[in-house]
């Protein structure tokens, strides 16, 4: 099938008045990905990585969500909408390069099924000349019904058109189509707006197609595949069902979750097998962790790679540009932010680590600081393989401390410290003897005459 060229039309036009919010519908994001951009990375994993996004408005940022996903992607403002037949012409410039294959697709379908997508257009290398992707459902309501006769579709009823008879199916337009390209927009150009909606309605290619003598097959999808979002309800059960997916997935391919209804993942999380992941964990974009790592409870990654080995948490928050090295920890109440911490170094606890090279085997005591930011810039902070960091030390960078050194606890360091050298940059300890009883007396003394008072 490599040899048909394919365009994946997507509809994104919609007001989305019912999402009450100022973003445009289609960028609210599902596993941290705009809903739009799940929508063209189906499309261009079924071949059709050439994209025209028919939009209502914010038509730069919906074109730069689909642009990482799609070989070539236009943009096609409707202005009006008059309907889903009047939208997919909206794209008509594109349409008239003449591709083999359409995919019509709406950009408020998240969860969209690559491989369905697939196997339409294997059905239109077939020899179909549109194909329609229906789900069946308890209550049809709001549908478009499918109405098949002798094995083929022989029409798209929209629900406000249809009689009482055929309100009674319940296999479902879910309005996703692949159509031969050859024809359509000669098809297209023959929808009419004569229906209950006065809308040109997309559905109508089928009688028409039929009406030229033309094949077209309804083929049956899962209902959730095709669910479409229209408020943040909708949007929170998307979630849960591409969640559900993901962890299903990681699970099968060996990671392990204690309570995975409680580990939430973004679109491109990737994690090793044999890795354990405790409960109440979040990824946010771009994280990689490895095979062998434990991410204990509680804990938050983001824009972060974690080498074999590694132990994160509890309570620990690796933000972007963090990268643990193999059998690194970072342990709880520590954040981690663009710094790279070598094999075997320990950040154990309470502790803030940004900008930041640490050696192998380093050792990163309670309370450590790297003064990173001076209120304008943002510096770095060196430390060599083995050196120890003594507890609540401020690290004011930039600085570096050499291989095996080691901070004394308690230290201001803001001069370099050269290797195997000792840091000590707080003040001295005195001890006066016998100062304690003859302060105690004096406090009693001063306690007593205010009670007396
Ligand atoms: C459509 C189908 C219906 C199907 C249902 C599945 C038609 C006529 N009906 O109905 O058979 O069961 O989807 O959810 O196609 N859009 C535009 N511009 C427009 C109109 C729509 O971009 O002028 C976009 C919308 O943003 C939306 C999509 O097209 O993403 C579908 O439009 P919508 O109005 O939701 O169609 P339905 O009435 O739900
Ligand atoms: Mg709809």
């Amino acid at each position: 099938m490599s040899h048909r060229t394919c365009l994946a039309v997507i509809l994104a036009a919609g007001e989305g008045t019912r999402m009450k919010s100022a973003m445009t519908k289609v960028l609210h994001p599902v596993g941290g990905l705009p809903m739009v951009a799940h929508a063209v990375k189906a499309a261009a994993a079924a071949g059709g990585s050439d994209v025209a996004l028919v939009v209502g408005r914010d038509a730069d940022k919906v074109e730069a969500a689909a642009r990482p996903f799609a070989r070539d992607v236009t943009v096609h403002v409707q202005t009006v909408r008059l309907g889903t037949g009047h939208a997919v012409l909206a794209a008509r410039s594109a349409i008239a390069k003449g591709y083999d294959d359409l995919l019509v697709m709406f950009g408020d379908t998240p969860l969209v099924d690559s491989a369905a997508l697939t196997l339409a257009r294997e059905k239109l290398a077939g020899g179909a000349e549109v194909v329609v992707m229906g789900f069946k459902t308890v209550d049809p309501t709001g549908y478009g019904r499918l109405i098949e006769k002798d094995g083929q579709l022989a029409a798209i009823r929209e629900h406000k058109d249809a009689s009482d008879e055929e309100r009674k199916i319940n296999f479902c337009n879910g309005g996703l189509m692949a159509i031969a390209g050859r024809d359509a927009l000669s098809m297209l150009d023959s929808i009419t707006n004569k229906n209950a909606k006065g809308e040109y309605y997309l559905t109508d290619v089928v009688e028409i197609a039929r009406a030229r003598g033309k094949k077209v097959v309804a083929m049956e999808v899962e209902a959730a595949s095709v669910l479409g979002v229209n408020t943040r309800v909708e949007l929170a059960e998307v979630e849960a069902l591409f969640q559900a997916k993901l962890r299903r997935e990681m699970m099968l391919a060996g990671v392990s979750m204690i309570a995975p209804e409680t580990v939430w993942f973004s679109w491109d999380t990737q994690i090793g097998a044999e890795t354990l992941i405790e409960p109440n964990v979040v990824f946010g974009p771009g994280v990689k962790v490895a095979g062998n790592v434990t991410i204990h409870a509680f804990c938050h990654l983001e824009g972060a790679s974690v080498a074999a080995g590694a132990h994160i948490g509890p309570f620990a928050r690796l933000r972007p540009g963090a990268e643990m090295g193999e059998k690194s920890k970072a342990g709880n109440f520590v954040e981690i932010k663009q710094a790279k911490i070598g094999a075997g170094a320990k950040v154990n606890h309470l502790t803030y680590i940004g900008d930041a090279i640490v050696g192998a085997a380093a050792n990163i005591g309670a309370g450590t600081i790297t003064c990173n930011y001076d209120g304008y810039n943002k510096h770095l902070t060196e430390i060599g393989a083995g050196a120890f960091i003594g507890s609540n030390s401020a690290l004011v960078a930039p600085v570096k401390i050499g291989d095996g050194a080691l901070i004394a606890a308690g230290s201001v360091i803001t001069q370099s410290v050269p290797a195997d050298a000792v840091g000590f940059a707080r003040a001295r300890q005195a001890n006066k003897l016998g100062m304690a009883g003859h302060l105690n007396a004096r406090n009693k003394a001063i306690k007593d005459a205010k009670k007396k008072a």
